[in-house]
């Protein structure tokens, strides 16, 4: 079990959740963020609504089994990417365990 945290522009969210739905996914948390990459917001900044280069962005953070990484990454990627910096980054986390509040259930069982 993996969790991928995929941070992306703000305007990029529709088209990701659109085609996550497609490939299927068990839940999705999203959160807003602020950052900046290696440009450090400089060449973006004209977007900026914020100070110290940190621009909007927001965190699909995503658990889900191995089997279904690869194909959510490519998903991902391709309805993310304009081409241009600033596009985002994908982080891959291993997941230890997974408890469902309601049921106890644990793992796999419980995503
Ligand atoms: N090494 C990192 N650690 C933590 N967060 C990062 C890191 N790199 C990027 N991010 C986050 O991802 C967002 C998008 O990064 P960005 O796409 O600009 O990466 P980049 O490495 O500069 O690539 P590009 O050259 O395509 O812009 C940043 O605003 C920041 O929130
Ligand atoms: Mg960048």
């Amino acid at each position: 079990v993996k969790r991928i945290e995929a941070i992306v522009r703000p305007d990029a969210l529709r088209a990701v959740l659109a085609s996550l739905k497609a490939v299927g996914y068990p839940g999705v948390t999203v959160l807003e963020a602020e950052g900046h990459g290696t440009q450090k917001g400089e060449t973006e900044a004209y977007r900026s609504q914020s100070v110290d280069c940190l621009l909007p962005k927001l965190i699909v953070s995503m658990v889900v089994e191995d089997n279904l990484l690869e194909k959510a990454i490519d998903t991902i990627v391709k309805a993310a990417r304009k081409g241009e910096i600033g596009d985002g980054k994908i982080f891959i986390y291993p997941v230890d365990d997974v408890i469902r509040i309601r049921t106890g259930d644990r793992g796999r069982a419980a995503l």
